[in-house]
Formats: structure tokens, sequence, C-alpha cells
């Protein structure tokens, strides 16, 4: 018993840290990460992330340290002004809510990689 609790708690360290976990229970909440179907697409509160990551790619001619700093800084600091989206995602789900304590700046950094290398990396 006492083995299977350092295994759970060890577990949790180990997994709690992979990336594609932050943005599972982080970002996909409200972003979707494949292809929406008809019905989901519907149902959306946000942009479906590969369609942002891939406006992010065409924006800042996918240079990894620019869209990087875009992604770390409009998660905590999101503002119209900064947006990139086309304004009807902006006229449509409303400016994304801040994620300022939802998230530290480590994992962040490591989201931020995680999605340019899932998105955006030829
Ligand atoms: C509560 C819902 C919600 C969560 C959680 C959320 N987002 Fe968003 N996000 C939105 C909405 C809505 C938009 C579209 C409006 C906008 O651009 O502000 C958006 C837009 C964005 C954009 C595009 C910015 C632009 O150019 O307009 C990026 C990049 C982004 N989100 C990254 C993330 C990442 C990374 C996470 C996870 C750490 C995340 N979001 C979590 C709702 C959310």
């Amino acid at each position: 018993m006492k083995n299977l609790m350092i295994f759970l708690s060890l577990s949790t360290v180990i997994f709690a840290n992979s990336a594609k976990e932050l943005v599972d229970t982080k970002c996909t909440i409200c972003h979707l990460a494949s292809q929406p179907s008809a019905s989901e697409r519907q149902n959306m509160i946000a942009p479906p992330m590969f369609g942002v990551m891939n406006n992010l790619g065409i924006h800042f001619k996918d240079d990894k340290k620019a869209i990087t700093a875009f992604v770390k800084d409009y998660v905590i600091n999101p503002d119209e002004k900064k947006a990139v989206c086309q304004s009807h995602a902006i006229t449509r789900f409303g400016v994304m809510p801040s994620q300022k304590g939802s998230i530290t700046p480590e994992e962040l950094d490591k989201v931020a990689n995680y999605l340019f290398d899932e998105y955006l990396k030829k």
C-alpha cells in the first residue's frame, strides 16, 4: 500500500508536467485540439487550437521565438489590441479571459513550445 502511494504521487509529479497534459487541462477546455465536427463547431466557445496556431504561423512567419513569446504574453495578458486572430473570432467569442493564476510561467513556457512543435514545426 505504501509503495502504491509512492508510485501514485510520483506519477502525478511526472505526468502533471507533461506539456500535452498541461494543454489538455488548461487550454483544450476552450480550444478544441483538432478539427471540430459540424455540431462541435456550433458549440465552440473559442477558436480551435490548430486554427489559432496556423494563424500565428502565418502572422509571425513561423518564427518560433516570436510565436512562443506571443502565446506566453497573450495567455496572461489577453487584449483585443494585441490579438492577431481574425477579428470575427473576438466578435464571436469575446476576448480570451486571462489565465493568470491558473498556469505558472514554467508551465506556460512548456505549453508555448509544445504548441509550436505540435502544430507548426515542419
Ligand atoms: C476560458 C476559455 C479559454 C481558455 C481556458 C483558454 N483560452 Fe485562449 N482564447 C479564448 C478565446 C475566447 C479566444 C479568442 C478571442 C481572443 O483572441 O482573445 C482565445 C484566443 C487565444 C489565442 C489567440 C490570440 C489572438 O491572436 O487573438 C491564443 C494564442 C490562445 N488563446 C492561447 C491559449 C492557450 C495557450 C491556453 C491554455 C494555456 C488558452 N488559450 C486557454 C478562450 C480561452
